[in-house]
């Protein structure tokens, strides 16, 4: 039986995720969350689908141990290869990035031209360009790989010359497209969120998957009557698979906040 006090439960390749977790607190305070970074075999966007999807749902069992009440999958390339095979597998509901920000993308547009970047195994599994198309069969999708930018997020390198020059040769050729909406498929671009948006002027809508999601989560537990009303702000746990001196150095930055409760974990494959 799921109560309203149960966490929710969210997972990403590593720090990333984060980004998700901190529009989630933004959006609904009182909820439980139990985070869980996968750091040890980050970054995920450069696995096989069959590797990424062992890791999801080794992910999932333990968060699953947790007594969560929704899982996220707040990782972009988790969630365009092995969404659909979590939700199958489990009783719970299942949130992914995706879906979120391609509905997002289809109400922002205005011209039905959007882009679309991600890690190489987002972009590879056609996931966005698929949901976006499933919404509007006419929509124009262009996507694109932008693999270096999550190494630049890491290192804290979000703005000056060697954002700015990356920003411009990857997204040089999405720009003469005439995309009026791009979607930040990965869960480390929202910090780039200005360089890209200088890149790409003022005339393209930048969809954060995060937000999106967030609103999603809010629906999904108003509408089963899970959300929690408390006024006092909800608790939070982390866990990474490898040491967490790294992750709460950067992970503070992309949460906006302190990270206080923080254990490391092994997984287990064992079902
Ligand atoms: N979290 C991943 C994503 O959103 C980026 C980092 C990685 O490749 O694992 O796709």
């Amino acid at each position: 039986m799921r109560s309203k006090d149960m966490p929710i439960g969210i997972f990403d390749s590593g720090i990333g995720g984060l980004t998700v977790l901190k529009e989630i607190i933004n959006k609904l305070p009182a909820e439980n969350t139990v985070y869980l970074g996968d750091t040890a075999r980050v970054p995920y966007g450069i696995r096989s689908p069959e590797t990424v999807t062992r890791y999801s749902f080794e992910n999932t069992r333990f968060l699953f141990s947790k007594h969560i009440k929704l899982l996220v999958m707040a990782c972009n390339t988790a969630s365009s290869i092995s969404l659909d095979a979590v939700r199958q597998s489990v009783s719970l509901p299942v949130v992914g990035v995706i879906e979120p920000g391609a509905r997002a993308a289809v109400s922002a547009t205005r011209n039905g031209k959007i882009g679309v970047i991600g890690t190489d195994a987002t972009v590879r599994s056609n996931a966005y360009a698929n949901a976006i198309r499933a919404l509007d069969a006419s929509a124009e999708v262009f996507s694109l790989p932008c693999p270096l930018f999550v190494p630049l997020v890491e290192e804290g390198w979000t703005e000056g010359t060697v954002a700015e020059l990356t920003a411009g040769t990857y997204l040089s050729d999405i720009r003469d497209k005439g995309i009026d909406t791009l979607v930040l498929g990965c869960t480390h671009y929202p910090l780039l969120k200005a360089v890209i948006s200088k890149t790409m002027g003022p005339d393209v809508k930048l969809i954060d998957s995060a937000i999106e999601t967030a609103f999603a989560i809010r629906d999904i537990l108003s509408e089963l009557s899970l959300l929690r009303a408390d006024q006092a702000a909800g608790s939070r746990e982390f866990y990474v698979t490898d040491s967490p001196e790294k992750f709460v150095a950067v992970g503070e930055r992309f949460l906006g906040s302190r990270i206080d409760v923080i254990t490391k974990i092994e997984l287990s494959s064992e079902v």
